[in-house]
């Protein structure tokens, strides 16, 4: 079949998302959109290039702004998608950060509700000696880092009501506020704020299935995504099932905005795929970490956290959204009976033991899968 054959009346979202999900035989990519000049269908973007200093830019391990290659794609406004702007050896930092920092409390992640928070607060101590003696042919047990699956950060979504609410959210990260910051300013969003963050870890069989980002109370504002490690298939849709997505290809550091009219528009990442020809991770993470600058913004990862990172992204993707919640200067409505009362800690996410599991478990298979299912 051809992705692009399809019959009248069917949800030709998921007859496409089904099409790249399949692994064998493996899906036709000729038709997936590479973010390279030259490419008929793009356009590219004049970004506000002194709206950041080349300083600042390089303590998040950014290139110059002026530097930086960013495209509009035909057909959907507001979409923006930037090729991979990191410096040549700052990937490895945001890397460090998602698998060592971002996990630890009191930030949320899948894995709290099947265990105590003591070692939920230490996934990196009890699975980085594992994960660098590792032979990549070996088969052994799953660390508690690789199943991972989510992290929330700032205002915590709950996956079971679909919303935020202002009683749970703990700190939204300051490095990673930065640098969303220094995107949105790029992008003419000056008054961006990220308060919500979800990290998504993926395997070579893992997706991310169907769905709008509508949960946030203000679409006025971006949202913004930054991809690590192994290279992805992402469809971008329409504003129905029925609208037949764009295949994209996004690579390590790839960053793409979704605003204005693309804001709320279906999209699904149907399929990891591990880098071809002899190397197991990309050329621009096959550079040792950058240790001789320091940044006030983002901590080092050392030459030994990163051989751990690097066993784990030999098949592994990792992906952060970035979303403002609230309007500017609004606030939660005050509702009726759930989500405007004010929570107990009882009420609260980790409390509700029972619930809490069928929660995550909902929120898993519902958005991510991790075996082979259609
Ligand atoms: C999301 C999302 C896309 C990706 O987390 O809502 O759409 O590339 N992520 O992982
Ligand atoms: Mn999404």
């Amino acid at each position: 079949m051809s992705a692009a054959v399809l019959e009248q009346g069917e949800d030709a979202f998921r007859k496409i998302f089904r099409f790249y999900r399949r692994k064998n035989p493996p899906a036709d990519l000729s038709g997936v959109l590479e973010f390279r000049p030259g490419e008929s269908r793009l356009k590219p973007v004049e970004l506000r290039v002194s709206a950041v200093s080349d300083q600042d830019a390089g303590l998040l391990g950014l290139q110059p702004l002026h530097q930086w290659s960013a495209y509009h794609v035909d057909g959907y406004p507001g979409f923006l998608f930037i090729v991979n702007p990191f410096l040549p050896g700052w990937q490895h930092r945001w890397v460090r950060q998602c698998l060592k920092v971002y996990p630890r409390k009191p930030n949320v992640c899948n894995l709290d509700l099947h265990m105590n928070l003591d070692s939920a607060s230490d996934l990196w101590s009890s699975s980085h000696a594992q994960l660098r003696n590792r032979s990549s042919q070996k088969r052994s047990e799953k660390t508690l880092l690789e199943k991972l699956r989510w992290v929330t950060v700032g205002f915590h979504y709950n996956w079971e009501t679909k919303k935020y609410y202002r009683e749970h959210q703990s700190p939204f990260p300051v490095d990673l506020a930065e640098l969303s910051r220094c995107v949105s300013l790029a992008c003419g969003f000056p008054s961006f704020k990220a308060e919500a963050g979800i990290l998504n870890y993926y395997h070579m069989d893992s997706s991310l299935g169907i769905h709008v980002d509508e949960s946030e109370l203000d679409h006025s504002s971006p949202l913004l995504s930054f991809s690590f490690g192994q290279s992805s298939i992402f469809l971008l849709g329409g504003l129905s099932r029925e609208i037949a997505p764009t295949p994209m290809m996004m690579h390590s550091g790839d960053i793409m905005v979704m605003s204005g009219a693309s804001r709320l528009l279906y999209h699904a990442v149907p399929r990891i795929l591990r880098h071809p020809r002899g190397s197991a991770l990309p050329p621009c993470l096959s550079v040792p970490p950058c240790n001789n600058d320091s940044s006030p913004v983002i901590e080092p990862c050392s030459p030994s956290d990163w051989e751990v990172c690097k066993s784990y992204l030999q098949s592994s993707r990792i992906n952060m959204t970035v979303r403002q919640v609230l309007e500017e200067g609004g606030s939660f409505p005050e509702e009726g009976d759930t989500h405007g009362r004010e929570m107990t800690k009882e009420d609260s996410y980790y409390s509700e033991d029972n619930e809490t599991q069928g929660t995550e478990e909902q929120g898993l298979t519902k958005r991510m899968k991790t075996e082979e299912q259609d």
